[in-house]
C-alpha cells in the first residue's frame, strides 16, 4: 500500500464551525425578580445552567444537571445554604461541590460529585453569568454603560428572543440604513433613505461610536450598546440592550428604555418598553431571515457600501476574535 499523503492521514478536521464560537464575556440571563426561591434553568451559549439563591440570598449558578444521574439541579431547592437535586438529595455547595450525600451520611463524598460553577453576579435588574470556571482574582469586573447606574434614570425593562446568530443581532443595532424601511412606521418615519455621509468612530476595537442625527450610538464589544440623544442638558432618554447567545441559532435580547423625565407617571414605563417591544419586533423578522446565519468569515462574500462602515468595524473585531488567541466559548 502507498504511504498516505497527508491529506488522507488527516482525516476533516473537526473544528468547530466559526457559528459555534463566542467571546466569553458577562452574559445576562435572567431578570433578578424572575429568580425567587425556586431554582430556574436558562441556557447560555450551548450550556444549560441552574441559577438559584443560597441562604443568604444570594445568586449562584451551576451546570445544570447533577453529577450523580444528571437530573436536572432546576428540579431541587435550596436546603441548608445548598441546592438540594430533587433525585436522590444530593447536596451541592455554592461551589459546585457535593457536600452530602443522604444515602451514606458517614462516608467520604468522592472527588467526582461535583458540577461546574459559574461567577454570576446581580446588577441593574438582571442576574450576569461569567461562562467560565475562573479565579476570583481573574474574573474581569462587569461594566454598564453608566446610565443604568444612575439614579435619575427610570429604566423600563423588556426583552425578546430571537432565532438568530448573535453576530447578526449585533449587526442590526450598528445598521443606520435600515431605519427608513424597516422601521419606517417608528423610529424611521422622518428618516431618509439617504445616508449622505456615516458618522462613526471607533474609540478603541471595542468601542464604536455612531452619530445618526439627534441620536449617538454606542457599542461595546461583544454584547452591550446604548443609544442617547445628542442633548447633555435637560430631560435625557437613553435605550439599551445587551445581548446573550442562547446557542448558535438563538440569541436573548435584554434592554431598557431609560429616561430621566415623567418618573412618577403611572403607566409610562409599560409604554416604554411596549414600544421598545415593538421595534425589536421590527427588525426580528429580517434578522431571523439572514443567511448565512452567523456573517460569513470574510469581509468579502457580502457586498458593502460605505453605510455599512460601522458593521465592518464590528466583523473586523469579530474576525480579530475568531483567528485569535482570545478566550472562546465553544458549543
Ligand atoms: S441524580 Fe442527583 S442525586 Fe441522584
Ligand atoms: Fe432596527
Amino acid at each position: 500500500m502507498s504511504p498516505k499523503t497527508a491529506y488522507e492521514s488527516e482525516p476533516l478536521e473537526k473544528l468547530p464551525s466559526d457559528e459555534r464560537v463566542f467571546p466569553i464575556a458577562w452574559y445576562p440571563v435572567a431578570w433578578s425578580k424572575e429568580l425567587r426561591n425556586k431554582p430556574i434553568k436558562r441556557r447560555l451559549a450551548g450550556r444549560d445552567i441552574v441559577l438559584y439563591r443560597n441562604g443568604r440570598g444570594q445568586v449562584r449558578c451551576l451546570e445544570a444537571y447533577c453529577a450523580h444521574r444528571g437530573a436536572d439541579l432546576s428540579l431541587g431547592k435550596c436546603i441548608n445554604g445548598r441546592l438540594q437535586c430533587a433525585y436522590h438529595g444530593w447536596e451541592f455547595s455554592d461551589s459546585g461541590r457535593c457536600e452530602r450525600i443522604p444515602a451514606h451520611p458517614g462516608r467520604p463524598i468522592p472527588d467526582f460529585a461535583k458540577v461546574k460553577s459559574y461567577p454570576v453576579e446581580e446588577k441593574v435588574q438582571l442576574i450576569w453569568v461569567y461562562p467560565r470556571e475562573i479565579p476570583a482574582q481573574e474574573l474581569p469586573d462587569l461594566q454598564v454603560f453608566p446610565e443604568l447606574d444612575d439614579p435619575r434614570f427610570v429604566l423600563a425593562a423588556y426583552d425578546e428572543e430571537w432565532q438568530a446568530h448573535l453576530t447578526r443581532v449585533v449587526e442590526s443595532v450598528l445598521d443606520v440604513a435600515h431605519l427608513a424601511f424597516v422601521h419606517r412606521k417608528t423610529i424611521g418615519r422622518k428618516v431618509s433613505p439617504e445616508i449622505k455621509e456615516m458618522d462613526f468612530d471607533v474609540k478603541s476595537p471595542d468601542v464604536i461610536s455612531i452619530r445618526n442625527g439627534s441620536g449617538y450610538l454606542e457599542y461595546w464589544f461583544p454584547q452591550q450598546w446604548i443609544l442617547r440623544t445628542s442633548k447633555t442638558t435637560g430631560p435625557q432618554f437613553v435605550n439599551y440592550v445587551v445581548f446573550s447567545p442562547i446557542d448558535f441559532s438563538h440569541t436573548k435580547i435584554f434592554g431598557f428604555a431609560g429616561r430621566t423625565f415623567a418618573r412618577r407617571i403611572p403607566g409610562i414605563s409599560r409604554i416604554f418598553s411596549y414600544y421598545s417591544r415593538r421595534i425589536l419586533r421590527e427588525d426580528q423578522g429580517i434578522v431571523e431571515s439572514q443567511h448565512p446565519r452567523p456573517i460569513p468569515e470574510a469581509l468579502r462574500m457580502e457586498a458593502h457600501v460605505p453605510a455599512d462602515g460601522p458593521q465592518i468595524r464590528f466583523r473586523q473585531r469579530w474576525f480579530d476574535f475568531l483567528t485569535g488567541d482570545e478566550p472562546r466559548l465553544i458549543l
